[in-house]
């Protein structure tokens, strides 16, 4: 009998095409699997899921799954997975690393430039027919080049959001759990600095890029926000919950920083209603890594983790394992 994979929601065809000859294929209704309980109810018939970020598989989700294996989260992060609960029932987890390190990266970049030279403000404007020619004191933004990004969390996002930045003349200070290699921190023109502190009031851009963690929920909070250059702009294109939003909402209205834009929200797909009317806010639905490759290469990294762990694979040989 071929094993029984759950995947919660629709993705590629492709994908699905690839792991038909040796599975039989469940493919949820898109949003019913963020319902833990639904969840639960279900995924003691599978032996694999492919579950998405917005899934949360705690440690109950996790007993319920008498035959369950494997987890492939559709995502790099995996803040949604209790990974420590899955290792004690001997499931493996695997996310999807490096795909999608330049899609998120140019994300933060879209975001950057969209609330640095106000993108949004200045079209909306020119559609709802106010253009009357240019003017000399028109939309008069932030330029980056010469300017001070801090980056907290510099993996391989934080590191591609540090090159492609660097590319607009930007300096880039960072924290992170380790410093990287002298040689990295040149190529990137990066220093390092344990004091996050230090880093926010000296960075007229602020990216974050670091995990969801226990350390670094609401890591950006009001004291911080108060710490930061009333010019300076926050980029979040990590986990909502990173920030304070009912805080960053306030400081936005309240002109204690210049602008923010975020692509991930503390209770998504809620957004806090203050942040929809805060100014100099541009506000993205969780796209970071939507670009057609990343999402394909996506696939095929979940896909193949899945067959590896179902066909006995040493796991060795399965490079995006978690546990
Ligand atoms: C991920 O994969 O964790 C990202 O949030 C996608 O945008």
């Amino acid at each position: 009998m071929k094993p029984r994979i759950l995947i919660t929601e629709p993705i590629y065809n492709e994908i699905l095409e690839y792991l038909q000859p040796f599975a039989e294929l469940d493919i949820e209704e898109r949003g019913k699997c963020k319902d833990a309980s639904y969840l639960k109810s279900i995924i003691g018939n599978y032996d694999a899921v492919i579950s998405m970020l917005s899934n949360p598989v705690n440690e109950e989700v996790l007993q319920a799954g008498e035959k369950l294996k494997i987890v492939a989260n559709y995502a790099v992060g995996y803040d949604n997975i209790d990974v420590e609960a899955a290792t004690k029932l001997g499931i493996k987890v695997a996310n999807t690393p490096d795909v999608l390190t330049d899609a998120t990266a140019d994300i933060a970049m879209a975001l950057l430039l969209a609330v640095t030279r106000k993108i949004c403000e200045a079209q909306h404007y020119l559609r709802e027919d106010h253009f009357k020619g240019w003017e000399p004191l028109g939309f008069l933004g932030m330029g980056l080049n010469g300017k001070t990004m801090g980056i907290i969390g510099m993996g391989r996002i934080g590191q591609a959001v540090a090159r492609r930045a660097k590319g607009f003349g930007v300096q880039i200070l960072y924290h992170n759990r380790n410093k990287l290699e002298a040689s990295v921190e040149g190529e990137l023109n990066a220093r390092f600095t344990e004091d996050i502190e230090a880093l926010v009031k000296q960075s007229d851009v602020l990216s974050l890029n670091c995990p969801l963690t226990p350390e670094t929920r609401h890591l950006i909070d009001a004291n911080m926000l108060k710490v930061m250059p009333k010019h300076a702009v926050l980029i979040n294109t990590a986990r909502g919950p990173v920030v304070d939003e009912e805080a960053l909402a306030e400081a936005l209205i309240n002109g204690e920083i210049g602008g923010a834009g975020l692509d991930v929200f503390e209770k998504e797909p809620a957004v806090h209603p203050k942040l929809l009317e805060a100014p100099n806010c541009v506000l993205l639905p969780h796209m970071g890594s939507a670009t057609i490759e990343a999402r394909m290469q996506m696939g095929h990294l979940a896909a193949d983790a899945i067959l590896g762990i179902l066909n006995g694979k040493p796991e060795h040989e399965i490079p995006n394992l978690l546990n």
